[in-house]
């Protein structure tokens, strides 16, 4: 299953095309990405955070995303996004995920591409497709000091790729999870360097800080995976909020999401299109 995803990964890289993944937390969010992507014909990435992994269990996050494959036009593909344990990743991979992240950013090079090195092993004979990480994404409770402290090591990228084989890589290029005071700086000099020294498709987390012509000049460089996540919760979280204000004692949830979805919907379309320039 997840051979497909790697090769379609490796012909975007190829093509200078790019998979938008969006973190989902429930139906509610995923429906409204699942219709956003129909509206623009498109497959997309569901990934769960570890902790929507954690209390939901793998296993129902996968039969929720099956249930969904029946009105999405195109595949969906589930994803356990910035998992920093092997044993939640081999969980994942069990329950039929079709592609697990396993960050081992915050240790040290050699922890990390053993820690890649034994989630690859399982993933390989499921075909499961397996994204690692280099260099640090910012924000939430990531502090740095200096861009050495992010950036990605070029000779680190190659390392880990060469010695642990992930199918696609995660790479700190100065971008930060969430919302920035300031739009992130992105280091594509730093970009290109990596880029020329693997053949990976490279992944771009942060999607909702970053300008709509830096995700399409990144996507030239080698970027075949872009990651989107705070801009669709706090929209749904803020439009659920408003909606239940209205009247909280009559708050009926598929009343409320009836207007919410259609809301999320809207800003999810609008990333798709900056993923999607063409379209
Ligand atoms: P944002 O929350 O900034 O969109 O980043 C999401 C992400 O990179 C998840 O891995």
């Amino acid at each position: 299953m997840s051979q497909a995803l790697s090769s379609l990964l490796n012909q975007y890289r190829a093509n200078q095309r790019c998979l938008a993944g969006f973190n989902i937390n429930d139906i509610y969010d995923l429906h409204a990405v699942a219709l956003a992507a129909n509206e623009l014909d498109l497959p997309f990435m569901a990934m769960t955070y570890p902790p929507v992994a954690e209390l939901n269990g793998t296993w129902l996050c996968r039969k929720m995303v099956d249930g969904f494959e029946r009105i999405a036009k195109n595949k969906i593909y589930l994803h356990l996004d910035h998992s920093t344990s092997v044993d939640l990743c081999k969980k994942a991979i069990d329950d039929g995920y079709d592609s697990v992240m396993i960050d081992g950013s915050h240790h040290d090079i050699k922890t990390n591409i053993k820690m890649t090195q034994e989630v690859v092993k399982y993933a390989r004979s499921a075909g499961v497709c397996v994204e690692a990480e280099i260099g640090k994404i910012m924000g939430r409770d990531v502090v740095v000091k200096s861009e050495d402290d992010y950036l990605a090591s070029v000779a680190d990228v190659v390392a880990l790729c060469e010695e642990a084989g992930p199918d696609i890589v995660a790479v700190g290029i100065g971008t930060a999870h969430g919302f920035t005071p300031t739009t992130p700086k992105i280091h594509f000099e730093r970009l290109k360097q990596i880029a020329d020294a693997v053949p990976n498709p490279l992944v771009l987390h942060g999607g909702t800080g970053i300008a709509d012509e830096d995700i399409q000049k990144s996507i030239t460089m080698g970027i075949a995976k872009i990651n989107i996540g705070t801009i669709v919760h706090t929209t749904y979280m803020r439009e659920t909020h408003n909606e239940i204000s209205k009247d909280v004692k009559a708050a009926y949830p598929p009343f409320i999401m009836k207007d919410v979805i259609p809301r999320v919907q809207e800003v999810v379309v609008d990333r798709l299109k900056a993923v999607n320039p063409h379209l």
